[in-house]
């Protein structure tokens, strides 16, 4: 069983090992990943940014690489459809930068 936190919620849930960041997410009630395709791997919406528990997750993949780019050593940032859990980890919801209030 792994245990995966949901910040800035701070939810908690248990999940057995290696079951998607998403599918935790759906787990726990009050957090909404953002998907458009619903955990396929396509729409690269369903960012979270890892705080701990890294070497807990699956390998980087090229699903990833492809709507990230290679800096996840700098960023930290996974597509929780595409991300796998075998410890305990600690991620919190990333969306994709738009143009916000102030934003230039
Ligand atoms: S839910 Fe679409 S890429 Fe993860």
């Amino acid at each position: 069983m792994a245990k995966v936190t949901f910040q800035p919620a701070g939810i908690t849930v248990e999940c057995a090992d290696g079951t998607s960041l998403f599918d935790a997410g759906a787990l726990a009630a009050g957090v909404a990943i953002e998907t458009a395709c619903v955990g396929k791997g396509t729409c690269g919406l369903c960012r979270v940014k890892v705080l701990a528990g890294a070497e807990s997750l699956s390998p980087y993949t090229e699903e990833e690489e492809r709507h990230l780019g290679n800096l996840y050593h700098l960023t930290r940032v996974r597509l929780s459809c595409r991300t796998r859990v075998s410890g305990d980890v600690t991620v919190v919801l990333a969306p994709r930068r738009g143009r916000g209030p102030g934003g230039s």
